[in-house]
């Protein structure tokens, strides 16, 4: 045999025996497997995968609102509850609550056509949809048609039902509150239908409240390391507020909690002198709408079981116009680059107009509630660009605008 072709010979052997070593060596599949499944568990330990979009609601960020707390000379620090997975806002932790309540007390069935019925201004709404997504259930939302439009278009891109009606006081049975409760038992009772209907009943639940006391109040409690002066917020259904209160009081008595509240709601009256009244609401000056104002998601003028459980523990309350509020949305933008909705804006006016009355070397801790982009038809139509708002814009300019 020639000498070249002998070497071939010889080389393909070699690598034959290498490359069969090689094989018989090669991890099985179980081994692969194996290894992965370990990879998993040590990055699940260290808190990196979530068990489903569920697992991303709550432990969210505590942000220091550096443009305002160098203005005031307080530390004003913001929970970022748009960072909440499911819905983006503090209401991924009531719905949450309410659903695994009503699981643990069989109340729900997956995918046997159980559906949930909520009235909501939205972001309940949408917190409800995107977690019975996420467990196999349907989802009803009954909303006021004044409310912006993009909450009702994602309500309706997560596949929930939206029914948007007219602004009605509560005594009307087809305000959105009412009509959700009758449509629950409509569906009840309808044996045509697959399922049955729950109600969520936000305002009314302790699913709600208590969502808040083992959630968002322990988080800032953690956060702050139990340091902290004042805690402001809005109330809605009141579920936050109370929530919170009922947690820090407890720790902190010394702590201030103090209600944030917009034009035409009855809760600054609550707070200040016991009564539920606002002036916009006298007789003779009713206005179409049940809070006269531009802002979404806080301010009511009925008494709540959500409200009512913390009111007592609510030390002051602060009236946020909505100039005020838009002016502070824009001036958050342009300082901080934080893009926040109309309810964020009042809390963070709330939150400088107390740190002003407290003075320097305070903390005060506050909420975002949701992003700018739910709005954006709505508080934040028609605002003037940020680069031509005045570059040495004066905070007392955003309290006074
Ligand atoms: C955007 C937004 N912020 C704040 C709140 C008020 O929260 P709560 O209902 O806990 O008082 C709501 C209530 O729906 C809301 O939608």
């Amino acid at each position: 045999m020639p000498g070249p072709s002998r070497l071939y010979i010889i080389g393909a052997f070699f690598l034959g025996v290498v490359l069969t070593g090689a094989w018989s060596n090669r991890p099985s599949k179980q081994k692969i497997r194996k290894r992965q499944l370990e990879r998993l568990a040590q990055l699940d330990s260290n808190g990196d995968i979530k068990e489903g979009i569920e697992g991303c609601i709550g432990k969210t960020p505590l942000i220091k609102i550096k443009s305002l707390s160098e203005a005031t000379g307080c530390e004003i620090l913001a929970k970022a509850e748009f960072l909440n997975g499911a819905g983006n806002s503090p209401k991924d932790r009531v719905a949450l609550s309410i659903i695994e309540t009503a699981e643990e007390q069989g109340l729900l069935t997956p995918h046997s056509g159980d559906t949930i019925y909520e009235g909501t201004v939205g972001s309940t709404g949408i917190s409800l949809a995107a977690i019975c997504r996420a467990r196999g259930y349907k989802a009803h939302i009954c909303m006021p048609d004044d409310m912006a439009v993009e909450k009702s278009d994602l309500l309706l891109k997560l596949g929930a039902e939206v029914e948007r009606v007219r602004p009605a006081p509560i005594v009307d049975q087809k305000q959105f509150v009412n009509l959700a409760r009758t449509r629950a038992a409509e569906h009840t009772a309808d044996l045509s239908k697959s399922g049955r209907g729950l109600f969520a009943d936000q305002f009314e639940t302790e699913a709600n409240w208590r969502a808040h006391f083992t959630g968002t109040g322990p988080e800032i409690y953690d956060q702050t390391s139990g340091c902290l002066d004042a805690f402001v917020s809005g109330a809605g259904t009141g579920g936050t507020i109370s929530g919170v209160a009922l947690f820090l009081k407890q720790r902190l008595p010394h702590v201030q909690v103090v209600l944030a509240d917009p034009p035409g709601s009855g809760l600054y009256n609550r707070v200040k002198f016991g009564v539920m009244f606002d002036s916009k609401e006298r007789e003779g000056t009713r206005r179409r709408q049940q809070v006269d104002t531009i802002v979404e998601g806080i301010g009511i003028n009925r008494q709540t079981r959500n409200f009512e459980v913390g009111r007592e523990l609510i030390d002051d309350a602060i009236r946020v116009n909505d100039d005020q509020a838009k002016a502070m949305a824009r001036w958050l933008v342009k300082h901080d680059g934080i893009f926040v909705g109309s309810s964020s804006a009042v809390n963070c006016v709330a939150a400088t107009k107390l740190a002003k009355s407290l003075g320097p070397g305070h903390r005060i801790v506050t909420l975002l509630c949701d992003s700018g982009v739910r709005h954006l038809s709505k508080f934040w139509a028609n605002t003037e660009s940020i680069e031509d708002i005045e570059s040495d814009l004066d905070l007392d300019e955003v309290l006074n605008p």
